[in-house]
């Protein structure tokens, strides 16, 4: 089994992007092994928690998952080349696979790697813990969590931190909560995968810049982020739509319409604009989500 899902990872670090699908189909066929209970969704404080089923069907955006896996492995590959004893990782949001970091484990097998797994649903830290032992992978355990990641707290301090709990936009899913309060558990020289998100606004013949979550920019303690104003011209109708770009690490980037994390959103069209100019609005609660305001 770890010759099997090692031959599997070389193939994903050494494939060009554009055969990803052959690679990554061969990792959905390896977990398929696992079986485990479909469990159900929780509707947390700051976005949905999919359930666990739902989390492994993630490997099916082939794109998304062929690049974090690279970036990770790219991080890992770089954090190992410091002096530390210890690489301290936390994954959180690990699903019922733990996808992002299990193959990376088995290729390094290096018990410097020690991971914190935490997920919100106990049917996937159970699935996570019977891959890890199938594998012989215990060394690089630190702990299994069941726990909500917006409200997990240790004195530690982590060179890694990999959270993809994330839909088109930053809608929908909890990363800003999860980035926010993950993110000050990073040591100063860390690494937070995916290290940028950045939400575009497109509309007319206008692009611009409106949001970026980052580990410097974790949009602090709002709940409700407004962007500037965007003036439009007037009898010129357009969608209004929000493009969304994942910087995972290094240049292993995930541009719009690439996955479905990425895909762009139509949020509304300038017919409906007011005056000349609108802004958009982004809540954050058990549903984050745009909205436009037409007369600001
Ligand atoms: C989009 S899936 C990603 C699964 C897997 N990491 C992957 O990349 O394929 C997100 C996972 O994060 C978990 N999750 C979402 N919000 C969470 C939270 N606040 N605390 C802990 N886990 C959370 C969900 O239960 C789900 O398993």
């Amino acid at each position: 089994m770890r010759h099997q899902l090692n031959d599997i990872f070389q193939l994903i670090v050494t494939s060009p992007k554009e055969n990803c699908d052959a690679a990554i189909k061969r990792l959905i066929s390896f977990y398929s092994n696992f079986e485990f209970d479909s469990g159900e969704q929780t509707v947390t404080n700051y976005g949905l928690a999919l359930s666990p089923k739902h989390s492994a069907d993630c490997l099916n955006d082939y794109q998304r998952t062929f690049a974090f896996m690279n970036g990770v492995h790219r991080a890992l590959e770089e954090l190992l080349n410091r002096d530390s004893e210890v690489i301290n990782v936390m994954y959180a949001g690990t699903g019922a696979y733990a996808p992002l970091i299990i193959p990376a484990l088995n290729y390094f097998q290096n018990e410097r790697i020690q991971v914190a797994f935490i997920d919100i649903h106990q049917e996937s830290i159970d699935n996570v813990s019977c891959i890890i032992d199938h594998l012989g992978l215990s060394v690089n355990v630190e702990e299994f969590l069941v726990c909500d990641a917006t409200k997990f707290k240790t004195d530690k301090k982590f060179d890694l931190i990999i959270s993809e709990v994330m839909f088109r936009a930053l809608t929908s899913e909890p990363q800003v909560a999860v980035a926010r309060h993950l993110s000050p558990l990073l040591k100063s020289d860390g690494v937070f995968i995916p290290e940028k998100i950045t939400i575009t606004v497109n509309y007319q013949d206008n692009e611009h810049h409106v949001l970026s979550l980052s580990k410097k920019n974790t949009l602090k303690n709002t709940s409700l982020f407004e962007s500037v104003e965007c003036k439009v011209k007037q009898d010129d109708f357009s969608d209004i739509i929000l493009k969304t770009k994942v910087s995972i690490y290094e240049d292993f980037i995930l541009d719009h319409n690439r996955s479905k994390i990425t895909d762009d959103l139509v949020l509304g069209s300038t017919i409906h604009v007011k005056k000349d100019s609108f802004k958009m609005l982004f809540k954050i609660n058990n549903s984050p989500n745009w909205k436009i305001n037409y007369n600001p």
